[in-house]
């Protein structure tokens, strides 16, 4: 895309693709034997969750939560709005969160809590992307694609003000 705001490259799809594929391997070792169920973030995590599936070669099964965090355009507040809460129960079962990005650990905090609360076997976070110096929080995730320096990131389903998503990489936002 030709479009001055797309600055550059943070990760190529060449690098997103490698580690997707080991992040796979590794997800499907470690629930091997259980009862995993993959809780998407949108509208974010579609394209990460879509290419991660690809990679879990042991039963699994996927619902979707989309939340909103009150805040400006790039800075999360804490307070989340759950605007399509998941279809099934998920007590008693394995579930791995899929998000997009991890910046304030804010809003992965509040899915945590909400979702810790209905009884779950395990509860862990997969996330693609990580800004360790934005974090606020004590929040271990358990599988990570990349750490990323302090930019505001978009594509690869990373937006800003909705648009950039469907490119294939992922790119710093140039204000
Ligand atoms: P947090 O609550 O501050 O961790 O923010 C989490 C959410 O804000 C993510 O799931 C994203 O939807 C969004 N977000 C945070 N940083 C970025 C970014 O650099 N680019 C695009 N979206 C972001
Ligand atoms: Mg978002």
């Amino acid at each position: 895309m030709d479009d001055p705001t797309i600055g550059a490259t943070l990760v190529s799809s060449e690098e997103l693709q490698a580690r997707i594929a080991e992040l796979g391997v590794t997800i499907s070792r470690d629930y091997e034997g259980k009862d995993l169920v993959m809780v998407g973030v949108l509208k974010g995590a579609v394209l990460f969750l879509a290419d991660l599936m690809r990679h879990i070669d042991i039963p699994c099964e996927i619902d979707f939560m989309a939340v909103s965090s009150y805040g400006s355009q790039t800075d999360s507040s804490g307070v989340v709005r759950i605007l399509k809460d998941l279809d099934a129960s998920i007590q008693g079962r394995d579930v791995l969160i899929v998000e997009d990005i991890i910046d304030s650990g804010l809003t992965l905090q509040y899915l945590m809590r909400n979702l810790g609360a209905r009884d779950p076997a395990s509860l862990e976070v997969c996330s693609l992307l990580t800004k360790p110096e934005r974090l606020r929080v004590d929040l271990p995730a358990k599988y990570v694609g990349f750490e990323i320096p302090n930019e505001f990131a978009i594509g690869y389903g990373l937006d800003h003000g909705q648009r950039y998503r469907n490119l294939d990489y992922v790119a710093a936002l140039v204000h």
